[in-house]
């Protein structure tokens, strides 16, 4: 099953993320996981990537849709995949479409290459909320944590596995505000995009974690038919 997450900064599509793609036996590929470990190893990438990411700005199409492409292109997600954070904007939504017709994928009646869009709501006032608590952790991993609404066992420690938990420098309050008027410019028009296409499902991502990966599974499986 190919299928996308779409939702503001803090909507919760990371932490949905994993468990629809266990569910769903396909790989999780969140381009924002993917520069933040090149930030980290300080690679050619991840020096580009990370002016852009301090800033709360979108990283270039041409930096962004070559990793999405390449890594569309490996064995694991020939069954199908999980995008977490691309596209981004209406340009990548297009590109996104030509990669998968090149890997041999054949449109849907409504000419839409993906199975589903899923669009996490949530109010600007508790995507505030949810940014200004989360943790991550540094491990490779990528558990996410919220200090008030899933709070770490071992505290400042990942009680999944024992990384140090910090919080992302784009998490900061000016940072997100950009975020959001970035998503609400660039990335909000992709949602008509597939709504036309005949894939778009809209969620309330508002409530207990659990509820709304409830409602994700029945999303995806309608969608699965
Ligand atoms: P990216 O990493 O994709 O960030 P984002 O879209 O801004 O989303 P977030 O990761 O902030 O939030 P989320 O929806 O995953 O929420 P989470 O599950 O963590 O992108 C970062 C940057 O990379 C971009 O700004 C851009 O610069 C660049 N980038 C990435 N992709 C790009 C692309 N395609 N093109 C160009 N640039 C790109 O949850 C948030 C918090 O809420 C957590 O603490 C969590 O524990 C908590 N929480 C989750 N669900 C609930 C709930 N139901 N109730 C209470 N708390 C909850």
């Amino acid at each position: 099953m190919r299928i996308v997450l779409v939702g503001p900064p803090g909507a919760g599509k990371g932490t949905q993320a994993s468990f629809i793609a266990s569910h769903l036996g396909v790989p999780k590929i969140s381009t924002g996981d993917i520069f933040r470990a090149n930030i980290s190893q300080g690679t050619p990438l991840g020096v580009k990537a990370k002016e852009y990411l301090d800033a709360g700005q979108l990283v270039p199409d041409e930096l962004t849709i070559d990793i999405v492409r390449d890594r569309l292109g490996q064995a694991d997600a020939a069954g199908g995949f999980l995008l977490d954070g691309f596209p981004r904007n209406v340009a990548q939504a297009e590109e996104l479409d030509k990669i998968l017709a090149d890997n041999g994928v054949s449109p849907s009646a409504g000419k839409a290459y993906l199975d589903v869009v899923l669009d996490l709501e949530v109010d600007n006032g508790e995507v505030v909320k949810r940014i200004s608590g989360r943790r991550l952790c540094r491990n490779d991993s990528g558990h996410i944590f919220h200090v008030d609404y899933s709070p770490s066992k071992a505290g400042d420690k990942c009680d999944i596995c024992g990384g140090e938990l910090y919080q992302r420098s784009d998490d900061a309050e000016e940072v997100v505000r950009t975020r959001l008027e970035v998503y609400a410019a660039e990335t909000a028009p992709i949602i008509d995009y597939y709504r036309e296409q005949g894939v778009l499902t809209t969620i309330d991502a508002t409530g207990e974690v659990d509820v709304i990966t409830a409602r994700a599974f029945a999303a995806v499986d309608a969608a699965r038919g």
